[in-house]
């Protein structure tokens, strides 16, 4: 539904542990980050980066506006040897939404950064296309646009991505049946939305001209 043609990570754990899990799995300790802050999620990713060691770059916006690409490029300007960009998706906090289209084209254009984006807020709800935007991992979670009960976290990964996550080396291992029926019901919001077989994209383009007058 997010037109990644490489694997998805279903996790047991809230969206913020999809978030960490990004964070640990695709940047290393003392890595040069950039995180574009435009509320509280925003925040919230160079938190965890500052947790897990990451030299990270804070770009503070203030709150209810969208990063603006040229803000973004500016920073990487000046902040040399930037290995990831963190994106908030949809600002839950502010409700604005990132241009991630546009913004991941332009940091492209600049840089071979990972492009790491939060979408736990827009995923189901808004059209995320990995493959054409070119973003290598997104996370998200089960219980907003999935309208499904908490307890998946969702990382999704480009194909040029696998074998490079998990390299950690001290994975644990978690049961739980709770999980299963997040997961059914996850396929069930997917089969309702009309997003069985990778239509997620043209089921957007769809709504869009419904709605567009
Ligand atoms: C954009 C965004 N990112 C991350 C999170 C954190 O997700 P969770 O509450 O599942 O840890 C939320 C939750 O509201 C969110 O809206």
């Amino acid at each position: 539904m997010v037109n990644c043609i490489g694997d998805v990570y279903l996790i047991p754990s809230s969206g913020t542990g999809a978030m960490e899990l990004a964070v640990e799995n695709f940047t290393r300790m003392d890595d040069k980050v950039l995180v574009v802050d435009t509320g509280f999620f925003g925040e919230c990713f160079y938190k965890i980066n500052i947790a897990h060691g990451r030299n990270a770059i804070r770009l503070e916006l203030p709150w209810g506006r969208a990063a603006k690409p040229e803000e973004v490029i500016n920073a990487l300007k000046t902040n040399i040897d930037i290995k990831a960009v963190f994106l908030t998706h949809n600002e839950t906090s502010s409700t604005i939404v990132n241009d991630i289209k546009v913004l991941a084209s332009k940091i492209r254009g600049v840089s071979d950064a990972l492009i790491i984006v939060d979408t736990v807020s827009s995923i189901g709800i808004t059209e995320i296309d990995m493959e054409n935007w070119g973003l290598d991992v997104i996370v998200a979670a089960s219980q907003k646009g999935l309208m499904s009960p908490p307890g998946i976290g969702i990382t999704s990964i480009q194909g040029s991505l696998k074998g490079k996550a998990f390299r950690i080396g001290h994975m644990g291992f978690i049961t739980s049946n709770d999980l299963l029926v997040a997961i059914a019901a996850i396929e069930c919001t997917l089969k309702d939305l009309g997003f069985a077989n990778g239509g997620a994209v043209n089921k957007f383009i769809e709504l869009r001209r419904k709605y567009e007058v």
